[in-house]
């Protein structure tokens, strides 16, 4: 709210040419990063800033919906779809009927998204319990340009808070597995289902293979980045990005054996911590290796799925890289297992149940051996879903998407939501 206060307005006439859009004083903010914003205003006047602000180049990253009809038609919307990274609603509402209409919100809300409420009292005692429920920010309408960039900047820009993004990396218990076929399709999921910003890292520099499968060949990607950590920082990252959807970009691995790959313990770390920051998804290929970096990223990262086939050497590997992980992530209890390529005709296979009898751990899901389709996805350069929309394999692949984004399980805290309102909305 202080920031209104410092506003240096500069009046632009509006979109109709009606009310008065106000830019603010925009030097100084920095850009927002890959994040997903929707807006329901109740204005016409916020509505047009919102639109003029979402074309400001330090928005350029950021994906902005702006939509009328306030907290009901927020509440309508995200009743059956995904909520993003940040909502901004506009409110004429005050005190308890403000309170009671954003409880309504806060139950069809993801836990980690964001929101913000632009009001039209300047009530100090009202933005206080706003905050106190877990509300970002609460602006007073006239907004300028500056104000909503500084609110944005300030949630998802700021050093001190934890990075944004999540990371998680997926790696094969042995060569073959199908664990980078899984891997993009995850993220095409992630990207192309929940609509959140996803950048694609493939680490296995010499062979990979995230370019076929998404039919890129980007000159430039991870070999740069990786080659050049002191010039590293987000404009560089941009640069290395190949789009391949709307919400998906590829940091592809230049995949020719020119050089040899061999890295030092922290090689990646510092990329990761820079496409975190960047976006809210990042998704790490690991090629199937036990060297000093591969260990770092996998212990680093926020969720690993480990893929195997259902043989005995894959059960011997997936046992040690679990208990691995466990002892390098004593706090974290989310690795996950995928058995892939279940059921080869004549193939003398460990059954589902023997095989993770062992491990102690469930899979988080049994894909099948298809080789048609995967053959013909892989030949095309398509991901699955794209091969055959149809096909039950297409929701695994969302479910994963799902669980890896702690979505899964957000069906059972949607009821008793943990983050934003979770007070009002249990009244
Ligand atoms: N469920 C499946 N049914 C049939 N074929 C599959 C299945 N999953 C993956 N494949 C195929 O298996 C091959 C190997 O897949 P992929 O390259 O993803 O494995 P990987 O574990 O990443 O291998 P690498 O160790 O080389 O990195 C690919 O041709 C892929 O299309
Ligand atoms: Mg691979």
């Amino acid at each position: 709210m202080s920031n209104q206060l410092q506003s240096n307005a500069q009046i632009e006439p509006s979109l109709d040419g009606n009310a008065e859009i106000s830019k603010g004083n925009l030097s100084n903010i920095r850009p927002v990063p890959r994040i997903t914003i929707q807006a329901f205003s109740e204005t016409e006047i916020v509505a047009q800033t919102l639109e003029l602000t979402s074309k400001d180049r330090r928005m350029a990253r950021a994906h902005v919906k702006v939509l009328m009809g306030g907290i009901p038609a927020a509440v309508d919307f995200y009743g059956s779809a995904p909520t993003p990274n940040l909502v901004i609603v506009e409110s004429k509402l005050v005190g308890d009927e403000l309170l009671a209409s954003l409880g309504r919100l806060a139950e069809v809300c993801d836990p980690d998204t964001k929101v913000v409420v632009i009001g039209h009292v300047n009530d100090i005692f009202l933005y206080r319990e706003l905050i106190s429920n877990g509300v970002s920010d609460y602006l007073v309408a006239p907004v300028s340009m500056a104000d909503l960039m500084t609110t944005i900047s300030d949630i998802f820009v700021n050093p001190d808070n934890e990075p944004l993004g999540k990371i998680i990396a997926f790696m094969g218990a042995k060569g073959g597995v199908g664990s980078s076929t899984i891997c993009h399709n995850v993220a095409w999921s992630i990207s192309s289902k929940y609509k959140s910003e996803v950048v694609l890292a493939d680490m296995d520099l010499a062979f990979g293979t995230a370019n076929i499968n998404l039919d890129q060949d980007p000159p430039q990607g991870i070999a740069d980045a990786v080659y050049s950590t002191e010039r590293m920082d987000d404009m560089l990252l941009d640069r290395l990005l190949a789009k391949c959807a709307e919400h998906l970009s590829l940091l592809a691995a230049p995949s020719t054996l020119d050089r040899t790959y061999d890295f030092h313990k922290d090689a990646f770390s510092g990329i990761l911590e820079i496409a975190q920051r960047s976006s809210p998804v990042v998704v790490v290929d690991v090629p199937q290796q036990w060297t000093a970096w591969t260990q770092s990223v996998l212990t680093a990262a926020d969720e690993v799925i480990i893929t195997a086939t259902p043989d005995l050497a894959n059960l011997r590997n997936a046992k040690n890289i679990l208990d691995k992980l466990a002892e390098l992530r004593p706090n974290d209890q989310n690795t996950r297992l995928v058995l892939n390529q279940v059921g080869v005709p004549k193939k003398p296979e460990i059954s589902v149940s023997d095989f993770i009898a062992p491990l102690e751990i469930e899979p988080s899901a049994v894909i099948p051996f298809e080789p048609t389709l995967f053959g013909t996805a892989s030949n095309n350069g398509q991901m699955i879903s794209e091969a055959d929309a149809n096909s039950p394999i297409v929701s695994h692949f969302d479910f994963l998407a799902r669980l890896v984004t702690g979505k899964a399980e957000l069906k059972v805290e949607k009821k008793s939501p943990l983050g934003f309102f979770s007070r009002l909305s249990r009244k």
